[in-house]
């Protein structure tokens, strides 16, 4: 694992135990709805796999299972035990029960090739290698398979981006250093909000790793993006086969 990958770790294995407070708190209680979002977007049927990567502590896995047939698996994969632990605690006390949990990289998937209909990963690709995690996605989606990504964007609008932009540099790094006790968690969440890829930008590398038909849906005046993309095999390679 990288430097920046184990201080990563490190950082969510600090603020685990107030990370779904906090979620809730700072993005005020509009968490739920951009998970319930993405959800809605799936597709799998009854028999469906479903990947969700950098799954944390569940929330997003658990609104999957919500969403979809009863005879369909999911496995949640995070490479944060500890968030793990807590996603453990959430599956025992839902009703569903085939949702797996995996300690693993998102760069890492120990998975075979074309093994799910859908892949979520809710906020983490901006903790993760970006282009060797889709990359991950490419290869274990099925062709016709989908991912969701739902991470933070900047807000287009001039005056809700700078309302926006005093909140992220300035108040929630004071509010969540306060309640987590962990300031470097807070100063690291809008650094890197701001430096993950815009809209078009994440386009160009979910489109050099192979996924396509890539539309993004900005919520919450683009506070967050979903962006849903389709695995296709290119014509060339199939014919080469
Ligand atoms: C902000 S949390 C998101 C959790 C959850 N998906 C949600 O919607 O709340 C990011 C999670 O990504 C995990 N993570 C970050 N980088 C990762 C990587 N390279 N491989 C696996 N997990 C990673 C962290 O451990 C953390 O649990």
């Amino acid at each position: 694992m990288t430097d920046r990958g184990i201080y990563i770790r490190r950082m969510f294995s600090g603020i685990a135990f107030r990370y779904d407070f906090l979620n809730a708190l700072l993005s005020f209680g509009r968490d739920k709805y951009w998970r319930r979002f993405t959800a809605s977007r799936i597709d799998a049927g009854f028999g469906g796999m479903v990947l969700d990567i950098a799954t944390g502590t569940g929330d997003l896995a658990v609104e999957v299972a919500r969403r979809i047939g009863e005879g369909s698996d999911i496995v949640g994969v995070d490479f944060c035990q500890d968030m793990l632990v807590k996603a453990q605690d959430k599956i025992r006390k839902s009703p569903r029960s085939k949702l797996e949990l995996i300690c693993a990289q998102a760069e890492l998937l120990p998975f075979p090739d074309n093994t799910f209909d859908s892949v979520t990963i809710g906020f983490g690709l901006r903790n993760a290698d970006i282009g060797g995690t889709l990359g991950e996605i490419a290869r274990v989606l099925k062709e016709g398979g989908k991912l969701l990504c739902l991470e933070f964007s900047q807000p287009r609008r001039r005056i809700f981006g700078r309302i926006y932009s005093l909140y992220l540099f300035r108040i929630l790094p004071f509010l969540g250093k306060a309640i987590s006790g962990n300031k470097e968690a807070y100063a690291y969440l809008p650094r890197s909000i701001s430096e993950f890829p815009s809209s078009p930008e994440l386009k160009r590398v979910m489109e050099k790793a192979g996924l396509r038909d890539i539309e993004a849906y900005p919520l919450t005046f683009g506070a967050v993006t979903v962006h849903v993309a389709t695995r296709k095999v290119e014509l060339s390679y199939l014919g080469k086969r």
